[in-house]
């Protein structure tokens, strides 16, 4: 069977879910049992020269191009941003197409209503690259703990402030060389002060907390310190007594309540023999404690073209899946089940 995808964004990861789209189609074919073919793009700026994939789908800046198009089952937004971008999956859910996205701003600000929206119109929305860019993080969390209790989950969930960090501490480049390079690899955001401040690790978390906890903090109730304020001589100091300088994010049970989370994004003193001391350039890792599995640290990619792509796919292929095999999917999200992991089952 044939499934239409309709793909808002074509810049560092769009870019990146056509191509794998592209080059895997034998075997993505083989292995959901349907054809994912890019049906259009919807892009800002009509001028920019596309290159690194087959451009044998039309473009354009009409989003119902899209949104009016009966033959597109599964809608990928990777624009960014958060008003435009709610706009637009609200409309596609209530036109029951399946939404992929790896927006952690908007899913951490609304996932809550458009996971409702979703659940409403009967179709998936789903948003594994969201969190940590190319590690399997959320599914992980929504799949393997079902039965444990997290008390904690924390690590480096912001690729361009660890490979500032490295690259300042290694290679000793100055805080404003480190981020144009990584501005140039594209593990950036279009704006990169939500990187640099912390803002983005406190999106991140924030979905993490929802599927480890069952909470759903809002930005204001979180503590969040960026790395603008380091120097190098800062992170020199640190080096020289033992310690690299890591941008952690930090959810954990503090108390018994639902409530009793406390979460903070801040830079901290990690020792060198610590894991998550040899988490480099734009390397992520979370580390998940539960109850009855102990310590499980995640690692890999946590920005980047390719990466971010192939958690997107993996998505995509989920929903293809389902389709083929016309199965409802599973829900992947922890946003309308809210749990007090504190009480005993009944
Ligand atoms: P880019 O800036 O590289 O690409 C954004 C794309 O969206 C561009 O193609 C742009 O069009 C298009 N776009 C922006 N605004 C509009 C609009 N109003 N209407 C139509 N199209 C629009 O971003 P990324 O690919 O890096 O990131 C996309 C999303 O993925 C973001 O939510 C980001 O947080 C997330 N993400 C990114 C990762 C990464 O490593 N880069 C990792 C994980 C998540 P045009 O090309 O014409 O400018
Ligand atoms: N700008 C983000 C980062 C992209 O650097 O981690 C991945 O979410």
């Amino acid at each position: 069977m044939e499934i239409g995808i309709g793909l808002f964004g074509l810049g560092t990861v769009g870019s990146g879910v056509v191509k794998i789209l592209q080059e895997n189609a034998t075997q993505i074919t083989k292995r959901t049992g349907a054809h994912l073919v890019v049906k259009h793009a919807v892009v800002h700026d009509l001028t920019k020269p596309r290159s690194g994939f087959v451009n044998d789908f039309p473009i354009t800046d009409d989003p119902q191009a899209i949104l009016a198009n009966p033959a597109i089952q599964i809608v990928v937004e990777v624009m960014g941003s958060i008003d435009h971008a709610y706009n637009i999956i609200k409309q596609a859910l209530n036109a029951k197409k399946h939404v992929v996205t790896a927006n952690k701003d908007l899913i951490a600000s609304r996932g809550q209503e458009l996971v409702a929206i979703a659940e409403e119109n009967g179709v998936d929305l789903f948003f594994e690259a969201a969190v940590a860019g190319g590690i399997p993080i959320l599914r992980t969390l929504s799949t393997s703990f079902t039965a444990d209790k997290i008390s904690r989950v924390a690590g480096i969930i912001n690729g361009t402030s660890n490979f500032i960090l490295t690259q300042m501490a290694t290679n000793h480049l100055s805080y404003n060389q480190a981020l144009a390079l990584a501005q140039d690899k594209g593990f950036a955001e279009a704006d990169p002060t939500n990187d640099v401040e912390g803002f983005d690790a406190a999106y991140k978390l924030i979905i993490l907390a929802n599927f480890a906890f069952g909470v759903q903090p809002v930005m204001s109730d979180l503590t969040i310190n960026g790395i603008t304020t380091l120097t190098d001589a800062d992170i020199a100091d640190a080096n020289s007594f033992g310690y690299a300088v890591k941008l952690l994010g930090v959810a954990q049970r503090v108390g018994e309540t639902k409530s009793a989370i406390s979460i903070e994004v801040a830079p901290q003193l990690v020792p060198f023999a610590h894991p998550l001391a040899t988490v480099h350039n734009e390397n992520n890792a979370v580390l998940v404690n539960g109850e009855s599995v102990g310590e499980v640290m995640l690692y890999g990619p946590g920005a980047g073209e390719m990466p971010t792509a192939n958690s997107v796919l993996s998505d995509l292929t989920n929903v293809a899946t389902d389709l083929a095999l016309n199965t409802p999917g599973r829900p992947f999200n922890s946003f309308n089940q809210a749990i007090d992991l504190a009480k005993p089952s009944q």
